[in-house]
């Protein structure tokens, strides 16, 4: 990345990590069960590119409207992602020991502590919504509903079941995979996405414009993923290499091989900043959007 765009990603996830911080907190409330809410910001504070949250804050700026505006989805959407990774990680799903450089949430504490911790991130994201201080309410209806779409059984979730599913079969097709992927990380991207105009009061047609982006960027991200637990280290990566090999998973890398593994998301990150063409102001994300095919993590 250019050096003012790598200044500017900073400057983003810094403001979505003290977001976070507002959002979480222990307060008299909650002060007897402090074991969950540390649970959660243990997982929530352990890093992460915070992809999500800055494509929320940056579709807002390019439709016109401000940090504020979007902060609260921001924060929502990365807690869903995080939540979605601590049950991602549980021996019942990938049984993976690391995360974001750190044991997994199931590993610093146990697999009850987890498996709430998760389940209190998914609707806490939803509550930081309901409690936004800055939209309106036909507006926060509107985010918490492309919130829901995006996590629910037709989306992230789903896309978690059928990954599932395909563990236990060997005629996955591309169609199958590309269909998983769509929906287990797509879904959350695209849904990043339009959440980002939405907040910017945009007109439904560059929402549109906005979700086609999400969608292209999504798969490419899959991809990547899926060739950095073949080709990276643990240590770079901060989770396990080799993961999808262990769970008997079908891959864009199982299934393509390496190179056309990389032709694919190389095919679909140019497919995506075409689409990025049409919004004035674009050059950030468009650097972003490349980073991320070379990303080391
Ligand atoms: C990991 O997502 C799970 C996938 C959907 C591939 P990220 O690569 O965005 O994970 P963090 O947030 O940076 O840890
Ligand atoms: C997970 O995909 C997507 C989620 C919904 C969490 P992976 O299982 O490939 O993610 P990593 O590699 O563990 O981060
Ligand atoms: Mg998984
Ligand atoms: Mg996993
Ligand atoms: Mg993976």
């Amino acid at each position: 990345m250019k050096l003012e765009n790598k200044q500017e990603l900073e400057r983003l996830v810094h403001l979505v990590e003290t977001g976070l911080d507002e959002r979480l907190q222990v307060t008299p409330e909650v002060e007897r069960q402090k074991r969950v809410i540390a649970a959660m910001q243990y997982s929530l504070d352990a890093g992460g590119k915070r992809i999500r949250p800055v494509l929320v804050l940056e579709f807002c700026r390019l439709c016109g409207g401000r940090v504020q505006q979007a902060m609260a989805a921001a924060c929502a959407i990365e807690m869903i992602h995080t939540f979605s990774l601590i049950h991602d990680d549980l021996p019942a799903m990938d049984n993976d020991d690391f995360r974001r450089g750190k044991p997994s949430c199931h590993k610093a504490f146990d697999e009850a502590t987890a498996i709430l911790a998760g389940d209190a991130l998914s609707v806490q994201a939803f509550r930081v919504i309901a409690e936004d201080p800055v939209q309106d309410d036909a507006v926060k209806v509107h985010l918490m509903q492309i919130l829901a779409e995006a996590t629910s059984a037709a989306g992230m979730i789903g896309g978690q079941v059928m990954d599932m599913e395909y563990e236990t079969r060997d005629d996955v097709t591309q169609a199958d995979l590309e269909a998983m992927c769509a929906a287990k990380t797509g879904a959350l991207i695209r849904g990043a996405c339009r959440l980002g105009c939405v907040a910017a009061g945009a007109p439904e047609s560059v929402v549109a414009l906005a979700d086609q982006y999400g969608a292209k960027l999504g798969l490419a991200f899959q991809i990547v993923d899926d060739i950095l637990d073949v080709t990276s280290t643990t240590d770079v990566l901060g989770k396990p290499v080799g993961s999808d090999a262990e769970e008997g998973k079908t891959t864009f890398v199982t299934l393509l091989g390496l190179e056309r593994a990389r032709e694919e998301a190389a095919r679909l990150t140019q497919e995506a900043e075409e689409l990025l063409q049409q919004f004035v102001g674009h050059e950030f994300l468009l650097d972003l959007t490349d980073s991320l095919l070379n990303r080391e993590k």
